[in-house]
């Protein structure tokens, strides 16, 4: 890899992506909303960082990452900004919900897409991975755009990678289970949330993405638990059986307003 780039690398899962690439020298362009937090990494990180201030919700801030793609041409584009909102979609504005699927879908497609024909265009193989979620394969009342922004993720990815492969382009999509970031507190509006033991890791999260770069492999389900309940939900048990555990779990994490 020559140049990768990482979105949403000022928090969680991206920073701790940005870590272990900076950790195998591979030289970095990162991008987030906050300009302070990019200057620290770039700063902390021992590697040659480019960082661009982009919110995804934002036309002209996706343009100015388009623009540093088709100049820059990274060969390992690693999708991870995401958010999304506990609580019944119609307790938020419609913007907000909007939102969710221009972080997680809409800029997800747009960068894929332009990463994909600026590599093309050069000759150059590549692999752009896309972070999707283990909440992808349910419909789950009270995550409901979240949950069908990650599942649009999971599809375009797949056809994307099938399309892209002959010419040497790959297009991998990753669903993790939950991760101890600051995705909890700001689906939650900041509810106090109790610990969670089935939590893992930013830095574990990480190096499971790493090493499905490193396989190829087309779609990961991790950690080994999540991919076996997953395994289970989808093939032996009813959706609104499982949508029904996920929204008595999430529940709890949310103020009952929501
Ligand atoms: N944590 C989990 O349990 C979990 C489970 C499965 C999948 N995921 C996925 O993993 C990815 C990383 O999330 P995380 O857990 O590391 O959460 P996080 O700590 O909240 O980090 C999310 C990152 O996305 C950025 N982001 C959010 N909204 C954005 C916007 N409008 N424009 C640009 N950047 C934006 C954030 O920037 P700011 O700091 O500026 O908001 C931050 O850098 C997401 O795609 C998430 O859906 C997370």
């Amino acid at each position: 890899m020559t140049l990768a780039f990482v979105t949403g690398a000022t928090s969680g899962l991206g920073k701790a992506l940005a870590q272990q690439l900076a950790e195998e020298k591979i030289p970095l362009l990162l991008s987030g909303r906050d300009s302070k937090k990019l200057d620290e990494m770039q700063k902390s990180l021992h590697v040659d960082v480019t960082s661009q201030v982009a919110d995804l919700t934002k036309t002209n801030d996706l343009k100015a990452l388009v623009h540093l793609i088709h100049e820059l041409q990274p060969d390992l584009i690693i999708n991870n900004a995401g958010f999304g909102l506990y609580g019944n979609a119609v307790s938020y504005t419609t913007r907000e919900q909007l939102e969710i699927l221009e972080v997680n879908a809409r800029a997800v497609l747009e960068l894929s897409l332009e990463s994909a024909k600026a590599l093309q265009r050069a000759k150059r193989p590549g692999i752009i991975l896309n972070v999707s979620s283990a909440a992808s394969f349910f419909a789950i009342p009270t995550f409901a755009i979240y949950s069908a922004a990650k599942a649009c993720v999971n599809q375009f990815s797949k056809a994307l990678d099938e399309e892209l492969k002959p010419h040497g382009i790959r297009v991998l999509t990753a669903c993790p289970g939950q991760i101890a970031t600051n995705f909890r507190a700001r689906a939650a509006s900041n509810y106090p949330q109790q610990k969670d033991h089935h939590t893992m890791t930013a830095e574990k999260a990480a190096r499971e993405i790493l090493w499905q770069i490193r396989h190829k492999k087309q779609l990961h389900i991790f950690d080994t638990k999540y991919r076996i309940a997953t395994f289970l939900a989808r093939h032996f048990l009813p959706n609104s059986f499982v949508a029904t555990l996920i929204r008595k779990s999430l529940s709890k994490r949310i103020n009952s307003e929501l």
